[in-house]
């Protein structure tokens, strides 16, 4: 029932902001104890502090407390990764080896492949397959030091593909260890068969799709690829607005080939975040920033299609909370591991070891409105903790392709212990 961990080198506590995310400078602020401990009882954090003086305050609790030995270690918020495309069927290496010899990624989803191909492949898999597929991608995640992650529909495109896509998500939250926070994103692409006429696929998302997600509470969330030749910014605002009406929290795919007006749109719309940004204007980053939207940044989708990194610098500058995500899908960031993110941001985007700590914990938690229960070591936060086997937190972001989680504790429990899954 209690857990202490103890002496760790650097306990990281990212205290302090769970009311506002943290910006401009405060990305820094990441509040560490040098040989920290934390003590945890039914799944909630009681205390952090040094070893000694929680034995002595808390004595009573310490007795029966199963302990984790964290000394030469660095303990740390379970990672919140706030955007993936957790659940879909299949691989698109073949797109991979196309794109090594010059295609580009538009060009092979407007020939029908992209996220038409994964669309394809979803749809065909039962139900039980795209579970089976997720929940192995959800075991990765914890090992790589992840405890919270937003999941997406978008590969169904019909109501009944979506709402099976979400099910699966839906499940998958309530059977495994890893929390699962939902997004619907049926305006993902517009179907081959709609190209002609993609506002019949619009009065689709927005009459037939979003009131039954509403209603089965299948999503917190409605998110929308606003680019050229998927959905237009009017087109994205329609969506965004009648998912409101129906209590979805807008999100936006903004940015991310060209400059199409997505950092303004997310503003105006009030969206609570707006994810990619690769190409944000000046102007539509002030934007967020006076509206308070998130910027949720992807290092590995510019690696993964070789293009030029999100300026997280400037965004940070503007005074946008800036959060970092795998992206995990298929087809533009095949990857499942953050702390991989983590070193992109440093390397790629200019970011500061402090910063992408704050953008992977406290400000992650924000963009998917769980700022209240995780994203931070406090009194009264889920007992939610990765544990690297590093000396110091310099060493997790100089350090690459490496996977450093030892230990990984959800609602207080030890889900990976020396690295492995111990469900
Ligand atoms: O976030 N940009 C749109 N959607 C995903 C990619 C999906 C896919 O290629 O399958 C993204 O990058
Ligand atoms: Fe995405």
């Amino acid at each position: 029932m209690a857990l202490f961990i103890k002496n760790a080198n650097q306990l990281i506590t990212m205290e302090g902001f769970s009311n506002a995310p943290a910006t401009h400078g405060q990305m820094k602020e990441i509040s560490v104890i040098e040989n920290g401990s934390l003590l945890a009882e039914n799944g909630k954090i009681v205390a952090v502090g040094n070893a000694g003086e929680l034995e002595r305050s808390h004595s009573d609790i310490i007795q029966d407390a199963k302990v984790i030995d964290a000394s030469g270690k660095i303990v740390a918020p379970g990672l919140v990764d706030p955007h993936t495309h957790l659940v879909h069927a299949g691989t698109r290496e073949n797109e991979y080896a196309m794109r090594l010899k010059g295609k580009t990624y538009m060009e092979i989803m407007n020939a029908g492949g992209g996220i038409h191909a994964t669309t394809r492949a979803t749809q065909a898999a039962s139900f039980d397959q795209l579970y089976q597929e997720s929940e192995r991608r959800m075991d990765t995640f914890l090992r790589h030091g992840v405890t919270t992650i937003e999941a997406k529909s978008g590969y169904g495109l019909t109501l009944e593909h979506e709402l099976k896509q979400l099910e699966v998500a839906k499940q998958l939250n309530e059977s495994h260890p890893l929390d699962i926070v939902s997004t619907f994103m049926g305006a993902h692409a517009i179907p081959m068969e709609n190209k002609n006429d993609p506002e019949l696929f619009v009065d689709l998302v927005i009459k037939e799709m979003l009131p039954v997600v509403a209603e089965k509470k299948l999503a917190v969330f409605n998110d929308v690829f606003c680019e050229r030749d998927v959905f237009t910014p009017e087109q994205s605002r329609r969506i965004l607005e009648a998912g409101k009406a129906y209590g979805l929290i807008p999100k936006i795919h903004a940015d991310e080939i060209e400059p199409y007006g997505g950092a303004e749109l997310a503003a105006e719309v009030g969206a609570i975040s707006a994810d990619h940004l690769l190409k944000a204007s000046v102007e539509g980053m002030k934007k967020m920033a006076d509206a308070g939207v998130i910027g949720v940044l992807l290092p590995g989708t510019a690696f993964f299609l070789m293009a030029a990194f999100a300026d997280a610098r400037k965004m940070i500058d503007c005074g946008v909370p800036v959060a970092l995500s795998t992206d995990a899908n298929p087809g533009s960031s095949p990857t499942l591991s953050l702390p991989f993110i983590m070193n992109l941001g440093c390397l790629m985007m200019g970011m500061t070891p402090e910063e992408v700590l704050s953008a992977t914990t406290i400000n992650a938690a924000h963009a998917i409105g769980k700022e209240n229960d995780i994203g931070s070591l406090e009194h009264g936060k889920k007992a939610d903790i990765t544990i690297f086997d590093v000396p110091n937190y310099l060493v997790l972001s100089y350090q690459y392709g490496m996977n450093h989680v030892n230990t990984v504790i959800k609602d207080g429990v030890p889900v990976v212990e020396n690295g492995q899954l111990v469900i």
